[in-house]
């Protein structure tokens, strides 16, 4: 090997050393990914090929992500991508980034209407469109549509439908508010939804790399209950679930017996359940018309 090569295995160990004087997040697993996206080899290749040689360009695309590492920017805006129910959903910071408890919401999806005929499925808020597109993936004959007031999201979603379920013509990407502006005799058997319900006051509760780089729309609610966005959907939902019609909703730690009371004094819901994820905190709220 030529005196100054660089080899894959030393120089991984020499950056994982400095990412881990920062407060960074599993230093070695993450310089590990990014450089995994440079070379353009699977992770298991690396580890099993230290001896590798790495060119100066892939050294130089490596250096730009690890300035953003060092920063503290999180691992799926710099490599672009994360994984949510086995499919792999572009990233950027126009949108949260899809998290693992979320997949509770398909799976109740999918439990709740195990007999049931989808004909429409409404996702509302749908950023990366990791909820709706993941259930669009599932359901193949239901006509999905997907909402954000972000237009930048919708823009990333309408990508993920390409990538993700490559024919798109069941699918209709609208930039609204929540359910306004839907026509008034339009009707869905599901909507999904993961509202922003952070609290301004609980901002300082977040983990600095959401705060820092994950869109303020997609975290915080309006008022200082984080319910806000909650009630109104659930109000909004009313008019546009079909008889049997069900709406799931995602809710943050501790909003589960305010948001269910809520949705109780409404009077139209005939069965609300909450669901917990795997940590045991109540995550889900399914209401079914
Ligand atoms: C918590 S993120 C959820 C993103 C995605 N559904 C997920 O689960 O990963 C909330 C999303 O709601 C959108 N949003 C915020 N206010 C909205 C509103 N009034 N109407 C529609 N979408 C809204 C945000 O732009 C953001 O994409």
């Amino acid at each position: 090997m030529p005196k100054n090569a660089v080899q894959l295995g030393r120089f991984l160990k020499e950056k994982t050393a400095i990412l881990s004087k920062s407060r960074a997040e599993s230093p070695y697993l993450h310089c590990l990914l990014v450089l995994s996206k440079v070379v353009g080899k699977p992770k298991e290749y690396l580890i099993a090929h230290p001896e590798l040689e790495l060119s100066i360009e892939q050294v130089q695309a490596f250096s730009l992500y690890f300035e953003r590492l060092l920063k503290g920017e999180p691992l799926a805006y710099i490599t672009g991508e994360k994984e949510f129910w086995n499919l792999r959903f572009l990233c950027s910071n126009v949108a949260l980034i899809p998290r693992p408890e979320t997949e509770l919401m398909v799976e109740k999806a999918l439990a709740l209407t195990k007999s049931q005929r989808v004909r429409y499925l409404v996702d509302l808020g749908t950023g990366t469109g990791a909820i709706g597109i993941t259930l669009a993936s599932i359901w193949k004959d239901t006509r999905v549509i997907l909402t954000d007031i972000s237009l930048e999201a919708l823009f990333l979603a309408r990508r993920n439908c390409v990538r993700i379920l490559g024919d798109t013509t069941r699918v209709s990407l609208v930039c609204c508010s929540w359910l306004e502006g839907f026509h008034p005799d339009f009707k869905a058997e599901v909507i999904t939804v993961n509202p922003p319900y952070v609290s301004k006051g609980e901002r300082d509760l977040l983990q600095e790399s959401v705060r820092r780089f994950e869109p303020e729309k997609a975290l915080f609610a309006k008022d200082e209950s984080g319910l806000s966005e909650i009630k109104r959907i659930f109000r909004q939902a009313v008019h546009h679930l079909t008889k049997n019609g069900i709406v799931l909703c995602e809710i943050g730690a501790g909003q589960a017996q305010d948001a269910v009371s809520f949705i109780r004094q409404l009077k139209v819901y005939e069965e609300v359940q909450v669901f917990k994820d795997l940590a045991g905190t109540d995550r889900v709220i399914a209401a079914r018309l």
